[in-house]
């Protein structure tokens, strides 16, 4: 399977030793966490605003990610609505000396724009 690298990379990240799991991969929320702060950072700059996670669909973990891989993550904005904007992510590995890229990972976030109360607020125009 492969996903589709549109938008920027929006982060690049090397994983620790202590992210890895005792088959010598990376932790699967690990890389989640990243691609939340990836995905927030896109729906923050359309939402011209704070927003919340509020949910995470379609997560497809493709192949390990190893010690010493560098990660690329991607994201575009995939669906809008009203307070609410859908962020796809792909998430990429680079591994040893080779440039070819590796699809790790994909999913969609969406993200709430939130007023000043922490409630939804609408999408600006
Ligand atoms: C985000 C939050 C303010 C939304 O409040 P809410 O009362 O559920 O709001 P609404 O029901 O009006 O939904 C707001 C939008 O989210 C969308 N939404 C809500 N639940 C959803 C879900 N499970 N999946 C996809 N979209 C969802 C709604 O469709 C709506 O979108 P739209 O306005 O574009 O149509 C509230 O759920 C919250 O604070 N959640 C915790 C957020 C959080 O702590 N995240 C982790 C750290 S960032």
């Amino acid at each position: 399977m492969t996903t589709d690298n549109k938008g920027e990379v929006i982060l690049r990240v090397v994983p620790r030793i202590t992210d890895i799991n005792s088959n010598g991969h990376i932790f699967g929320g690990w890389v989640l966490s990243q691609m939340d702060v990836a995905g927030g950072i896109v729906a923050g700059r359309i939402a011209q605003g704070p927003v919340a996670t509020v949910a995470i669909e379609s997560m497809k973990f493709i192949s390990p990610i190893l010690l010493g891989d560098i990660i690329s993550l991607y994201a575009y904005e995939e669906r809008r609505g009203r307070t609410s904007v859908g962020i796809r992510v792909n998430v990429t590995a680079t591994r040893g000396r080779s440039e070819r890229k590796i699809d790790v990972t994909s999913g969609l976030f969406t993200f709430v724009a939130l007023d000043d109360h922490h409630r939804p607020r609408p999408l600006p125009a």
